[in-house]
């Protein structure tokens, strides 16, 4: 058990890489879909893409095992809302990995009478819980760290200069949203890890909620964001100080 668990945690980094792949494939079929000179490259291009994909779900069968470890971690956080948010991202994530896993043996042919089409549905509805629990957790942790910088009296003489030495906040509308916005870039700026997070998250919920229909973009975006995302990923696992803790 232990031994699988770390091998899949070892394997993360190799996943990140395919996966950057896999929607870098995706984005340039996008990009030279119309592209009549090119359709043997569109056409490898997507044999490639598919072949990344059904690898990587050989890669995540431990996965489920690894996440439902990082639910029992984080239902020990003191903090209540860290707590319900992550326990919630990790078992949404684990049953993700379960439908994921379901699907990875009907594709080698392990299970013949489940319906694909429903399974990889609930897939996509679990990523998607999951990422709403994580950008929850995200926009606690960026309000957190704005009331913090609000009560800072040093940065409240800052916020203060850059306010009345900027021209285009005497004219703005709304003062206040203008410093509201200092407050968030400022705390973003000093937190990048926080700030990498966020937009890791907000890239890849594009990915199921183009899926399940409740924002249709393109295959475009899709692929633009997934590759963002997983670019993101990588730099996250290489540098651990940008990673977000817990
Ligand atoms: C949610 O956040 C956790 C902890 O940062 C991470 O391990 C997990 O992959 C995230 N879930 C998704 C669906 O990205």
């Amino acid at each position: 058990m232990d031994a699988v668990i770390k091998f899949t945690s070892q394997s993360q980094g190799r996943d990140r890489i395919f996966r950057a792949a896999q929607y870098a494939c995706a984005l340039s079929v996008y990009v030279l879909r119309n592209n009549t000179g090119r359709k043997e490259l569109v056409a490898k291009l997507k044999g490639l893409e598919a072949n990344v994909s059904a690898g990587r779900k050989l890669l995540r069968l431990g996965n489920t095992l690894n996440s439902i470890e990082a639910a029992k971690r984080t239902m020990q956080l003191s903090d209540r809302v860290l707590c319900l948010c992550l326990t919630a991202a990790n078992i949404n994530r684990a049953l993700y990995f379960i439908c994921d896993n379901v699907l990875w043996a009907r594709s080698v042919g392990l299970i013949r009478d489940i319906d694909k089409e429903r399974w990889s549905l609930n897939a996509s509805r679990c990523y998607f819980f999951s990422l709403v629990m994580n950008l929850t957790r995200d926009v606690y942790v960026v309000l957190h760290l704005m009331m913090q910088r609000a009560r800072d009296k040093q940065f409240r003489q800052k916020m203060d200069r850059y306010l009345s030495e900027s021209p285009e906040v005497a004219e703005a509308v709304i003062p206040q949203l203008d410093a509201l916005l200092f407050l968030l870039l400022e705390s973003l700026k000093s937190h990048p890890a926080v700030a990498l997070d966020t937009l890791k998250n907000i890239c890849d919920l594009f990915i199921p909620l183009d899926r399940l229909g409740i924002y249709q973009s393109n295959a475009g975006v899709v692929g633009f964001c997934g590759l963002i995302s997983s670019l993101i990923g990588i730099v996250t696992l290489a540098q651990p100080k940008l990673r977000i803790k817990p």
